[in-house]
């Protein structure tokens, strides 16, 4: 069972369904609102722990119900929250989604994400040292992501970034990197390029390995061991919510990498397509059997 720490944000999903989304002033009729468990980290720790992971996430939630419903969600999954701390002085993060025509729109207000500090993630250095792999996102502070990475390449223990949501990075961070995860909107702001690079281009000038999500076509990945990208194909399913389809992907390449980058990435693609055939964005994460029943098929 392989062993995974995620670095990363916990947020209470708001999600309303529309016809469609709203232009600027405009106040549309939406279908259904519900409030779900989400935060790029928490879903990629979700998505890990439903495929058999052991999982332990470094991160922060509000003294608030959210908080309150946000942790026993998690506790629930199975993942050590030893290193995830309450705090009196700020509220949980939070997330507002719109999901109409396909797609999703979403707003995050970081709150206690925004206090995940250096020092949380030296203090689970104990655990980062026994990890297979370290997940992390760009949802909480940079100098805690860089941190992450620093550590992770100190204790010679491979780090997955998902640069998301998409921002610059600094060049150097790219050094440490053992993955780096982007869509391609992701990967041209890493990279400050023209988001209209062809991303085969791309993904050429990235000096990191990368594996590049495609949504429904599925990835694209290139290492020093696979010098031209490789395409793995998307599998066919009913999408009703794409929502966590990126966080479903990295968690369960974390716990495939062990079986090596393609394996990995197949199995990445499959778990991400179980993913949007339910609303929300841990709702389609599939378990271990769920998902060998898909690539059975
Ligand atoms: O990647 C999807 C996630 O992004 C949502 O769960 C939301 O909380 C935002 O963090």
């Amino acid at each position: 069972m392989p062993r995974i720490v995620v670095v990363g944000s916990i947020n209470m999903d708001l999600v309303t369904l529309a016809p469609r989304f709203p232009g600027p002033g405009e106040t549309l009729l939406g279908n259904r609102f519900f409030t779900t468990p989400g935060g790029k980290g928490a879903n990629q720790a979700v998505a890990a722990a439903r495929l058999g992971a052991e999982v332990a996430m470094v991160g922060a939630l509000g003294r608030d119900a959210f908080g309150d419903q946000l942790h026993a969600g998690l506790a629930q999954e199975g993942i050590d929250l030893a290193h995830v701390i309450r705090l009196d002085d700020v509220g949980s993060g939070s997330a507002s989604i719109t999901v109409a025509e396909g797609d999703n729109e979403i707003i995050v207000v970081p709150a206690a994400n925004a206090r995940v500090t250096p020092a949380q993630v030296e203090a689970a250095d104990a655990a980062i040292a026994r990890a297979d792999v370290v997940l992390v996102q760009l949802e909480i502070p940079l100098d805690t992501v860089e941190a992450t990475l620093r550590l992770g390449h100190r204790l010679e223990v491979p780090v997955i970034l998902n640069p998301a949501p998409a921002q610059k990075l600094p060049g150097d961070w790219l050094k440490l990197v053992s993955y780096i995860t982007p869509n391609q909107h992701e990967l041209a702001a890493v990279l400050d390029q023209d988001v209209r690079t062809d991303f085969r281009e791309l993904m050429r000038r990235a000096p990191c390995p990368v594996v590049l999500t495609r949504g429904g076509e599925g990835a694209w990945y290139r290492d020093p061991a696979y010098p031209e990208p490789v395409h793995q194909p998307g599998f066919a399913v009913d999408a009703v919510d794409t929502t966590g389809a990126g966080d479903t992907f990295n968690g369960a390449l974390a716990v495939f990498l062990h079986e090596g980058l393609p394996q990995a990435v197949r199995k990445a693609c499959a778990a991400a397509a179980l993913s949007v055939t339910k609303l929300g964005a841990q709702g389609g994460m599939p378990t271990a059997g769920e998902l060998e029943m898909l690539l059975a098929r």
